[in-house]
């Protein structure tokens, strides 16, 4: 199995360019289901997620070129609305083809989606299937598959008891192609979904209110297709502004939206991490040791959760004692365990809570990257950490952060990885 082998002690100088958004490129290619003509995508990250997504739409049978950095995908001809379940069993993101593929062929079957252990109990669809019966669905469940089947799709007022982000995102595009004006409550505000709503209305769909709790969808009978370029990877970004505070490095971040990340940027500000913004490049400024601070991870503009394992980790080397309150996933502090073993003085206090007192030495270990999230955060400690640390399982890296090795060992990581 890959790993990467990394020697500590590091420190971080020259720029990195930030890549385009993995949750804005999983949701954009099964939108493309939406329409007949043809989509062209530019700045898709090159991560494992995408090419299973990508596989997934080529199974259904749409037609897909790659010239240069560009994507164009044609849906005009699908031969199934059946999802492969040896495909979208592989990840979580292949619950986005659902609601495009009944929007415009009133069927759909799938799996339960695959997906890392961030969630108790598989991550949870039960959002998904009240909301398709609101929306006038039948669901049977025969061999292992969800089956839906609409005579017609119902516009409708849905309220979600929990805000998520891809439920969000799945009924919007739902809505789009129903008779009537549907309205959803309580709705999750990442900026990728105003991405998302950005193109869909240019392309015919009448939305409003992305970016608000509250978004309304007025049906049409049919949306057009053009081109979407993916916005920039704001959890990259975040990854890469803590990389640099926890090696006290200068460094330099290109192609980013530092508006996207201000949860994690007032709180760098606050402890003592000094950044200059200039456009779409945020510096982070060398420091010489910086104080700890509580987090209660949020949904958007809140702390976002996929920025919680980078933090903690750099909470292992604050000055003074941090409370990390994650209130998205069950299992996301999991990780904390071999934060632990390297020599962080952490305490559980229950599955959503740790405390952390710092700064305590770092020694390189043995790990395993149980989600994308915690395996970038073990790349944060081992490039603080005393000696070599190797970790395996970098396929959960590999999902979300295009070829890693090779750029942070253009600003200074000593990384190998071996395969
Ligand atoms: C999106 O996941 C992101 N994934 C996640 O990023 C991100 O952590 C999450 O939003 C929160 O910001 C993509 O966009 C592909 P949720 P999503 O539905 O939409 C519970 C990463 O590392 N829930 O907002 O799947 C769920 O268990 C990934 O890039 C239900 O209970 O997350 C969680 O506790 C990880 N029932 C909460 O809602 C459901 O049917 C929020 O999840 C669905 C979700």
């Amino acid at each position: 199995m890959s790993k990467f082998i990394i020697q500590g002690q590091t420190k971080l100088s020259g720029e990195i360019t930030v890549k385009g958004a993995k949750n804005s490129a999983l949701k954009i290619i099964p939108a493309s289901i939406l329409s007949s003509e043809t989509i062209s995508l530019k700045n898709l990250p090159h991560i494992e997620d995408i090419k299973k997504s990508l596989e997934l739409l080529a199974d259904l049978g749409a037609v897909i070129k790659e010239e240069d950095e560009q994507i164009s995908i044609s849906c005009r001809n699908l031969n199934t609305t059946d999802l492969n379940p040896n495909l979208a069993n592989k990840f979580r993101a292949s619950i986005m083809f659902v609601g495009p593929l009944l929007a415009r062929f009133k069927q759909v079957s799938f799996p339960h989606p695959g997906g890392c252990v961030i969630g108790a109990g598989g991550r949870p669809i039960d959002l998904f299937i009240e909301g398709f019966q609101a929306f006038g669905a039948d669901i049977k469940v025969e061999d292992g598959l969800y089956k839906l089947k609409a005579k017609k799709i119902k516009a409708c007022q849905h309220f979600f008891p929990l805000i998520s982000v891809t439920a969000t995102e799945t009924f919007i595009m739902t809505a789009i192609l129903a008779e009537g004006t549907t309205t959803l409550y309580n709705c999750a505000m990442e900026p990728e979904i105003k991405a998302l709503t950005d193109y869909l209305n240019k392309c015919g769909a009448k939305i409003r209110g992305a970016g608000t709790p509250t978004i309304t969808i007025t049906g049409v009978n049919q949306i057009s297709a053009g081109e979407f370029t993916v916005i920039p990877d704001r959890i990259e970004t975040g990854s890469f502004a803590i990389m640099a505070a926890i090696t006290k490095s200068k460094l330099i971040i290109n192609n980013c939206i530092p508006e996207h990340i201000l949860a994690l940027l007032t709180i760098l500000k606050k402890i003592g991490i000094n950044y200059q913004i200039n456009n779409n490049s945020l510096t982070i400024l060398p420091n010489k040791n910086f104080r700890a601070h509580d987090i209660k991870t949020h949904e958007y503009p809140g702390f976002p959760t996929d920025l919680q394992s980078p933090y903690t980790v750099l909470m292992t080397q604050a000055n003074g004692k941090s409370l990390i309150h994650e209130t998205i996933y069950n299992r996301r502090l999991l990780f904390v365990d071999m934060l632990s073993q390297m020599g962080a003085d952490i305490v559980m206090c229950d599955p959503h809570r740790v405390v952390i007192h710092g700064p305590t030495p770092l020694i390189g270990k043995q790990l395993t990257s149980p989600d994308l999230r915690a395996g970038i955060a073990m790349i944060i400690a081992a490039m603080v950490a005393q000696g070599k640390t190797e970790i395996d399982n970098i396929y959960q890296i590999d999902r979300g952060y295009e070829k890693i090795d090779q750029r942070l060992s253009a600003i200074g990581v000593n990384i190998q990885r071996n395969s």
